[in-house]
């Protein structure tokens, strides 16, 4: 190492990796860390999951060493985001540089592996490093010292590290109970299932269990080598690196003029490069400005006038200096606005942004690019000033001007921005006391993590006591709102003249908000404007009204508190209910029980054993397609794709100037060699074309694939593709179902694929006592957000033949639609999966294409292709799920029960078959849990201009089930009963399950549905529950409860899956099978199979059978006709077929055996295998229903729409489930997509059908705060039964239905509201039907607890009042 730091160039980027040095002599300035360690370093554990900020899967440590005081600086950083020049001088820590399988694993990676917290493991080692960094942070906080074997993180502390990292598998109870394992105040009783204790064992003994942690010895973040070579400060030679880095203004005012002079110069001024991560544009700029190290930008000042915080100040470091407690300067009151913006600055983006985002970068986003901020409203409201300065002009504007300005010129810098002591310029009046009021506000989809607002706003004002009256006079007012749709934070200066001077009455209020709603109006094209304006009125509403009645409170000094509480009147009842339902808990989650029996029967299957991997995945060696070093001469492309429904692709070129090195070409569909065929996909039910042919037929269409030397250049490349388009004598486009049909566009639907009609259903209707006519259901489409986008390597190999790693659910029909297109024999053709970073469906056709374009690229270069698609390509050609409108007629009788129910389905298919064919059965699948006295049904299956629509997780099935939820909720709100009586009167009783589900509804005593219920009302005292909700709902006017339970039956179908076992001369055993590991643990499932298989046999050592088995990737050479890993079974199909190999293997075997035995008395494992032995088995299995129960609450706020699902109830019968730790993770993680789905993911596209929501900035996923607070699942262990694999139930897709129920008690909360709005006089009878839209989205479900809520309030207040005299 030594030796190395001789070398060193001068001015060279030297940094650490995981302990490493690395010394980089020259490098394109914009390239990012993450970028750097995937592709030049052997560290491939940050993923790259969205490229913008928004996923945590790049998630690494950055530590700086600071000489002077000998002191190292940790904080998270989204690698992504990073840029290298960034790094220079400092250490980075990944996930494997935390531990792995060479040096023994961390404690974090064991904690994470022993509470089933990895599932497809992409997200794990993003998550891990967050953790860490936490720990990291805790452990530097003196005033704690926790008991041996835990951190100084607290429990609120764990859960929050981990509220920026996106995962699609888990539901997060089991992430967020691993990293509360380490938390000081934890209590480990209330940690959830892991595989490191029983429950029944002491505290004690589980203590110990635990990988011991041990913070005093933690790693060391930063190597020695490095803060020796550090001593004299590593500065980069700016003219190398094209990264300047000035000390003080004056260098960067000498710097900038310098530019001034070569005007054509590309340079910016950057801090955290954060601004990348919104402003996505592949930009290149010839020179970078860092900003960080500029001493007047980078302190913090306090005086008596106010705080100056450095433009390059990090937000993070702005929070700790707002929230300092022990400073002398400033006073209460002054601490209290302090400690309100850091409280909502804790808001923005996530630990890993603000630890890098400055406050600066953010202001100038808002002021140059109209960033929808949170900063510039909060701090706009506290009266702050900046202070710019441009070429040698300082200027100090305050916030009100900077923001009105035209825009800033990209020489002109904010140096520094000052939030004032208020208290100190305050002028209070001699004969009242006063009092300053502070609160900010924001509405996001989620609550914590990465979410920008609809609208945010901060009040201030300054109040006294009229000590006559006892009535509270608004003195000054600062009333601002932003991010609504605006060009940036306002004031609503007519509003706050308007309030200053006046005595706060009702009547006052009404017409502050009456202004309000005039001057909060968004720009047009904006979404939800309504809703937004509505809440800016809702806010100022919350803010002011209890200060009508409790002036004495205030002024008597508790203003803190009033501003800890809004609406604080409704304390009292705020803190009963909450003891029942824990919503006022400062953790995100509590405590939350899992209840499994374990089935010994079979040995060690049924046993709750650690997913295969999980510490692998974790520490991040767990190798991915795109983690495969990248073979020499190895391509990187990108796809071009339609932005045109339907248009003729005249040319494709590129615009050449502008094109950077290394690009090889493009190839389309005039590169299919001779021989082969323009083949995308190919299933039983149809192919799909890979390239457009001279016609696009939806936009998000595949077009060209842009090869080059890396994939950053094939990214910037394919979107300097221009592409001519013509539409002159062409059709329309078919948008919409309803063209469809009329232009008579429809797949054909197989007769033996289309479901039958149940009972009679003229006989249904003639018993009905009330029939509802042509309702009406929209449902949407849902993208898979699998954590690690489409992928594959194609490696031409000898005699013409093509070797494609592929992250892929049906590597066979890759390998069969790769050989049609090139035109090969399929032997020549090799498909590897070894693993899936989440499929959810989408990897299963989807994949198919991105494969083969590899190979068709590899095929024309004759050189190595890979690709990984960028998050926004793969948003806008996966598809996703179908997309259906629903007209249904119900006849049921007066008692709740329905009779005969018919109903419309149009499924927008897109513009490939898919698997379409197969939605009409698999919504009736979910549709037919209850019965319905007869069914009839026409479904169409529609062909259109959109992008094919694929299978996601229960395809048909979720909206099947929806349906029916739909379908009783309107039966219970026509005749005015309890929904939860409808339900139970429309229940299946066996015969009718016969009639419906026929032979898959098994035997009676396989029908657990009505126990289960029965089991559910009991177990979470549901009768009680319903009773308090309607009390809570009496006393609350702001917020309402819901609460519902619901149940799902489903129909699987299990495919033949191959397996192949084999035992190797040392006993270890090998195996193979058809379905592919995606997180769904089938290889776990498959491992405890084998060696129970194989145990059978019967000789010494088999017990230790499990770690001698290892489950190998998929090779469609080796195992042909893997099929599809799909539909909930593959995990069973190919257990049974290893179980019937290791059948055949130990008959086999036995005899031999028995001869040892007789000779030696007994016979270990190891001696008996002498040989390799190998068998492949396929088999057929019959189809079954499994079944499941939900019971759920809701909480919705009336003021902003948003549901926070307080706390769920699974029963889900798993039969004797094959590995109860693996099931458990996939019914949480089914139930949070589920959540999703119902809740908050809204697929939009543009008028031509192109995804716009192509991002983490306007796709939101569930993350940790918005699942339930607390989530209970119980696995019911139903009877054996000989036609399901050692009696299991499938567990992957079920569970997604049971999230309706989040939809159908927020639809109850919301009927709470609107019958309060019929209280008040403002909704007719009519209020409890309405409809709910999927995803009942914050403006959607506002919108029906009325826009006006709070006008309508205030008015009927003031009727109240003026009719009481
Ligand atoms: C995933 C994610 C979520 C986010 N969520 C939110 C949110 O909810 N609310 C919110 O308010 N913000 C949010 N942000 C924005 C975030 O606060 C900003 O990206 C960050 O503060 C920018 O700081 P930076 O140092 O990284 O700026 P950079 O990216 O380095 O710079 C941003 C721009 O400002 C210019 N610039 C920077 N500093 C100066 C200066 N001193 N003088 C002149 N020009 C300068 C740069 O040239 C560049 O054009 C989010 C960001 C991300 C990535
Ligand atoms: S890849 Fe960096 S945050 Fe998603
Ligand atoms: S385990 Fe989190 S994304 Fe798969």
């Amino acid at each position: 190492m030594e030796e190395k730091q001789r070398e060193t160039g001068q001015g060279s980027l030297v940094f650490a990796i995981n302990g490493q040095r690395f010394e980089v002599s020259s490098v394109s300035p914009s390239t990012t860390l993450l970028e750097f360690l995937r592709t030049r370093t052997p560290f491939k554990s940050a993923k790259l999951g969205c490229g913008e900020g928004g996923c945590g899967a790049c998630v690494v440590l950055l530590s700086k060493y600071d000489p002077v005081l000998d002191k190292v600086e940790d904080f998270t950083v989204s690698s992504c985001l990073t840029l290298l020049c960034s790094v220079n001088g400092c250490s980075v820590t990944t996930s494997e540089g935390l531990g792995n399988s060479k040096d023994g694993f961390h404690p974090i990676h064991q904690r994470f592996s022993g509470f089933h917290a990895s599932q497809c493991g992409f997200c794990t080692p993003g998550m891990c490093v967050s953790l860490f960094g936490a720990l990291v942070k805790a452990e530097k906080n003196d005033q704690r010292e926790p008991s041996p074997g835990f951190s100084k993180l607290t429990v609120v502390e764990a859960e929050k590290a981990i509220s920026g990292n996106l995962c699609r598998c888990t539901g997060y109870r089991p992430i967020a109970d691993a990293c509360k394992s380490l938390a000081a105040d934890v209590d480990i009783e209330d940690l959830g299932f892991n595989s490191f204790w029983r429950k029944e064992e002491t505290r004690e003994a589980k203590m110990s269990r635990l990988p011991l942690y041990d913070h005093i010895h933690e790693i060391s973040t930063f190597p020695e080598f490095l803060k020796r070579e550090i001593k004299s400060p590593l500065l980069l030679d700016s003219e190398r690196y094209s990264w300047c880095k000035p000390a003080t203004a004056e260098e960067l005012q000498s710097l900038l003029k310098s530019i001034d002079a070569d005007s054509k110069t590309r340079m910016k001024l950057v801090v955290g490069n954060t601004g990348m991560g919104y402003y996505k544009g592949l930009e290149h700029y010839d020179k970078y400005i860092d900003l960080r190290c500029v001493l007047e930008l980078s302190s913090i000042r306090r005086d008596e006038e106010g705080i100056e915080i450095g433009a390059a100040v990090t937000i993070s470091k702005t929070i700790e200096a707002l929230k300092e407690e022990n400073n002398r300067v400033f006073n209460s009151e002054c601490k209290i606005v302090f400690k309100r913006i850091a409280l909502h600055m804790e808001k923005i983006a996530s630990e890993f942004i603000r630890n890098t985002g400055s406050v600066g970068g953010n202001l100038v986003m808002a002021q140059r690019k109209h960033f929808p901020s949170d900063i510039a409203t909060i701090l706009l409201a506290a009266g702050a000033s900046v202070h710019i300065l441009t070429g040698t002009l300082h200027e100090k504007l305050t916030l009100d001007e900077f923001l009105e300005r035209p825009p800033l010129d990209s020489k002109s810098v904010l140096l520094n921005v000052k939030i004032p002591n208020y208290a100190a310029v305050k002028n209070i009046s001699s004969e009242m006391d006063s009092k300053l009021l502070f609160e900010t506000y924001r509405a996001s989809p989620r609550p914590l993590g990465n979410a920008l607002p609809y609208l945010n706003a901060a009040f201030l004002t300054e109040v006294s006591c009229l000590k006559s009256s006892g009535s509270v006079v608004l003195n000054k007012c600062r009333v601002v709102f932003g991010a609504y749709g605006t060009k940036h934070a306002i004031r609503a200066k007519e509003v706050e003249k308007f309030l200053s001077g006046k005595i706060l009455t009702i009547g006052v209020l009404y017409e502050a908000v009456k202004m309000v709603k005039a001057n909060v109006v968004p720009e047009d094209g904006t979404p939800s404007p309504a809703y937004r304006s509505s809440l800016a009125t809702g806010y100022l509403f919350d803010f002011l009204f209890p200060l009508i009645d409790i002036s004495s409170k205030i002024l008597g000094g508790c203003s803190d508190e009033y501003c800890n509480t809004s609406l604080s009147k409704d304390a009292q009842i705020k803190q009963k209910y909450s003891q029942l339902d824990h919503v006022q808990l400062p953790t995100l989650l509590s405590y939350s029980e899992q209840v499994l029996e374990l089935n010994h029967d079979h040995h060690p299957v049924g046993q709750p054993i650690k997913k295969v991997g999980a510490a692998l995945q974790a520490s991040g060696e767990a190798v991915f397609v795109d983690d495969i070093p990248s073979p020499t001469n190895c391509l990187h492309g990108s796809f071009v794709h339609s932005i045109k429904p339907f248009a003729r692709v005249k040319d494709i070129k590129f615009k050449s100037k502008l094109l950077p090195d290394g690009v090889s070409g493009l190839v389309s569909v005039r590169d299919i060699p001779k021989g082969g065929e323009n083949r995308g996909c190919t299933t039983s039910l149809g192919t799909e074309s890979l390239f457009a042919d001279g016609l696009t037929q939806y936009a998000g269409e595949r077009l060209a694939f842009v090869v080059a030397d890396t994939q950053k250049h094939a990214d910037i490349a394919s979107n300097l593709v221009e592409v001519d388009y013509g539409i002159e004598n062409l059709e329309p486009p078919i948008l919409t179902v309803e063209d469809a049909i009329k232009r008579s566009s429809l797949f054909e639907v197989p007769p033996f694929l289309y479901p039958k009609q149940v009972g009679d259903i003229s006989k249904g209707w003639a018993e009905a006592d009330h029939k509802i006519l042509s309702a009406k259901i929209k449902l949407g489409s849902q993208y898979h957000f699998y954590m690690e986008t489409q992928t594959a390597l194609a490696i031409p190999d000898e005699d013409n033949s093509m070797v494609v790693y592929s992250s892929n659910q049906c590597p066979e029909y890759a390998h069969v639609t790769i050989a049609k297109c090139l035109g090969i024999p399929e032997h020549n053709v090799r498909v590897i999966t070894r693993r899936v970073g989440g499929g959810f469906g989408g990897k299963a056709m989807k994949a198919i294409p991105v494969a083969t374009a590899c190979a068709l690229a590899a095929h024309k270069f004759r050189r190595p292709v890979r690709t990984y698609l960028n998050r926004k390509t793969d948003m806008i050609m996966t598809g996703g799920r179908h997309p259906m409108e629903v007209t249904y007629n119900i006849g049921f009788k007066s008692n709740g029960k329905v009779t005969a129910l018919q109903l419309d389905i149009l499924i927008n298919a897109g513009i490939s078959v898919d698997i379409s064919p197969l939605m009409p059965k698999t919504i009736l699948s979910g549709l037919k849990k209850y019965d319905w006295g007869a069914l009839s049904f026409d479904i169409k299956v529609c062909k259109t201009n959109h992008s094919s629509k694929t299978a996601m997780r229960a395809p048909g099935e979720v909206q099947g089930s929806y349906i029916a939820e739909t379908v009783i909720e309107h039966v219970a709100s026509t005749l005015s009963m309890d929904v939860d009586y409808v339900r139970n009167i429309n229940f299946h009783r066996y015969d009718s399950l016969k009639l419906f589900y026929d032979v898959a509804a098994g035997d009676s005593v396989e029908y657990t549905l009505t126990s289960m219920w029965n089991k559910l009302a009991a177990s979470s005292s549901f009768k009680q529950r319903v009773e308090i909700i309607k009390e809570f709902n009496r006393c609350k006017v702001w917020k309402k409860r819901g609460i519902s339970r619901v149940p799902i039956v489903y129909q699987v179908f299990v495919e033949p899956t191959p397996g192949k076992v084999s035992i190797l001369s040392d006993g270890s055993v090998v195996v193979e099978v058809g379905g592919i590991e995606m997180g769904q643990g089938l290889w776990t499932k498959v491992k405890q199979m084998a060696a129970f298989g194989l145990s059978s046999i019967k000789c010494d050592g088999v017990e230790n059978l499990l770690d001698k088995v290892r489950i190998i990737q998929a090779d469609t050479l080796s195992l042909t006709q893997g099929g599809m890993t799909s539909g909930s079974t593959t995990s069973e199909s190919s257990c049974e077929s290893v179980r019937l190999c290791c059948e055949v293997l130990v008959e086999r075997l036995a005899p031999l055996k028995e001869t040892l035995q007789a000779q030696m008395g007994s016979v270990r494992w190891d001696e008996l295998i002498c040989k390799d032995m190998n068998f492949d088995v396929l088999l057929i299995l019959t189809f079954r229903c499994s079944q499941a129960l939900r019971y759920l609450t809701v909480e919705v706020n009336l003021l902003t729409g948003e549901t926070a699902i307080l706390r769920s109830d699974i029963i889900y019968d798993c039969g004797q489930s094959l590995n109860p730790a693996v099931d458990l993770g996939q019914i949480e993680g089914a139930f949070v997509q589920g959540i999703g789905f119902f809740m908050l993911e809204e697929y939009t596209t543009n008028s031509d059908g192109l995804m716009v929501a192509d991002g983490t900035w306007t796709y939101k996923i569930p993350t940790v705060d918005t699942i339930p607070k607390q989530f209970n699942v119980e696995i019911h262990s139903s009877e054996h039964h000989r036609q399901r694999v050692l009696s299991s139930k499938a567990s992957g897709e079920p569970p997604l239905l049971l999230a309706a129920s989040v939809h159908c008690a927020t639809r109850g909360a919301i009927r709470a509201a609107r019958q309060q709005l019929h209280s008040w006089g403002c909704m007719d009878e009519s209020y409890s039907t309405f409809n709910l839209e999927v995803p009942a989205t914050m403006p959607a479900v506002k919108e029906l607890c009325g826009l006006d809520s709070v006008e309508s309030y205030l008015q009927w207040e003031m009727g109240r009042k003026s009719r009481s005299g």
